[in-house]
């Protein structure tokens, strides 16, 4: 029979005669990486102490002894001095079993009341929420960054595409605001996954609740969280507001993708869009000319993997049963991660934002080869001759044609090329192929003519100054 040493004892002892193996300790072990949970563990300790002795569960003397073992460990962990070791199996074991090396028996008594499954839980929560409020800010700084850059362009013209091909011309301005919005939605849902992980599990215990008379109230305000699960079973089992989270995380990647993708391409020696200056642009180690955007790449393809991590926790809790299960161990991996990514992402793109310059002016020539003023053609024959959409679109669709096989762009058109094409029918005032006037033309809120535009960045302001510093 095996033993094992007395100061690295577990905590279930009593009914255990052997060793764990080294592989079932190894696939067991957890402290690889929630160590990183070591400040919320001792904060959330120290609530429940505090709570025990409040309810004279444990004496003022205890309380206060376990209060000081608790701090010491925490300068130990913050100063390296603690040794990790995968016997313990995770922080939480850690934690208590360097308590009792500290101030002795008095140790025994900080898990009075309380479970490793609501404990894991109240620790998760408290770390997502300070991440959540870090990203906050973050995202904050990101939709700022795009408020600035879309003012700044606010004049300025831009190719907007669908299916990858010219479309319309829009204000650049107005092409960063389209992700302005979208990332202002993920704020929202950032703001959802906080609300979600601001609800105390502790007091949950092992499932069922505890054998003493706690104060769930007082340890949840103690923590700074707005209310407790009101449910001991659902307060261990769930990892919704993990969930919640990994979807913002999701969303919020797929959009940082798609600026990326485009950013790659704009800023290539075909589009000329862009230029990525060199903080956010890297060499290659055989051809000297080039500058790739490695940056906006990795970002983009970040997005696997936080795609990864949602589909992985998901995935560990179908068809889980109530209630707690170890299987809910490896959700950390994920989380942990994602919280990483999305900082890296943030911060990474705002990066990219402010280190990109922006050629309006070489648009224009694209603009122009993709026929982009059709639109408006077709919509001034309309009002002019109070035509048919269908068959003002028939008539320029021809015009469209002739001027392909003519090599010449619409704004080149003169009034000879159009009675070729319309005889004396119908003629075009020259100047709405003007692409400023196209913009200018458009109407309704939230279109891209300046004086909208102009109100959209309002609205922005407004939302802005809604959400502080
Ligand atoms: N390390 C564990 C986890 O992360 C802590 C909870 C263990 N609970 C248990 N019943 N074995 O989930």
């Amino acid at each position: 029979m095996e033993h094992m040493s007395e100061n690295k004892k577990n905590l279930w002892g009593g009914r255990f005669e052997s060793k764990i193996s080294k592989i079932s300790q190894e696939i067991s072990e957890s402290i690889s990486f929630d160590k990183a949970l070591y400040k919320y563990d001792i904060e959330a300790s120290l609530a429940h102490a505090q709570m025990l002795s409040k309810q004279k569960i444990i004496t003022k003397e205890q309380f206060e002894k376990i209060k000081a073992g608790l701090l010491q460990i925490q300068k130990e962990i913050e100063e390296n001095k603690m040794e990790f070791s995968f016997e313990l199996e995770d922080i939480h074991m850690h934690i208590e079993n360097r308590l009792t090396e500290i101030i002795g028996e008095e140790g025994k008594r900080l898990h009075t009341g309380r479970s490793r499954n609501d404990q894991v839980a109240v620790d998760t929560h408290l770390f997502l929420k300070d991440n959540i409020l870090k990203q906050k800010k973050l995202l904050i700084n990101l939709l700022k960054t795009f408020y600035e850059k879309a003012k700044e362009h606010k004049n300025d013209i831009w190719a907007g595409y669908t299916h990858t091909q010219i479309a319309q011309p829009v204000l650049l301005g107005h092409y960063l605001m389209a992700y302005f919005w979208k990332f202002q939605r993920d704020l929202l849902l950032l703001e959802f996954a906080f609300k979600e992980a601001d609800v105390s599990p502790l007091g949950g215990a092992a499932l069922a609740g505890a054998n003493y008379d706690i104060d769930r109230e007082f340890t949840a305000k103690k923590l700074g969280f707005s209310s407790v699960y009101e449910n001991s079973m659902d307060a261990v089992s769930t990892r919704d507001y993990q969930l919640s989270y990994h979807f913002f995380a999701v969303r919020l990647f797929i959009h940082i993708s798609r600026i990326c993708e485009e950013l790659i391409w704009y800023n290539s020696a075909e589009f000329q869009y862009v230029t990525m200056t060199d903080k956010v642009t890297t060499g290659s180690s055989i051809m000297p000319q080039k500058k790739n955007p490695d940056i906006a790449e990795i970002l983009r393809g970040k997005t696997g993997r936080v795609a990864g991590s949602l589909n992985a926790l998901l995935m560990n809790l179908k068809s889980l049963p109530l209630t707690y299960n170890r299987d809910l161990q490896e959700d950390k991996i994920y989380l942990f991660d994602t919280v990483k990514q999305i900082s890296l992402g943030l911060e990474g793109l705002i990066e990219i934002l402010k280190n990109t310059v922006f050629h309006p002016q070489k648009v224009e020539q694209n603009l122009e080869k993709g026929f982009a003023q059709a639109t408006d053609i077709a919509d001034y024959l309309v009002t002019t001759y109070n035509l048919p959409f269908r068959e003002a679109h028939e008539l320029t669709g021809k015009l469209v044609k002739y001027c392909e096989s003519k090599k010449i762009t619409l704004s080149q058109i003169k009034e000879t090329d159009l009675t070729a094409v319309w005889g004396e029918k119908y003629t075009l005032s020259l100047k709405i192929l003007n692409l400023k006037e196209c913009i200018n033309n458009k109407q309704g809120t939230g279109s891209t003519s300046e004086k909208e535009f102009i109100n959209q960045l309002k609205k922005a302001e407004k939302v802005l100054s809604g959400l502080g510093d």
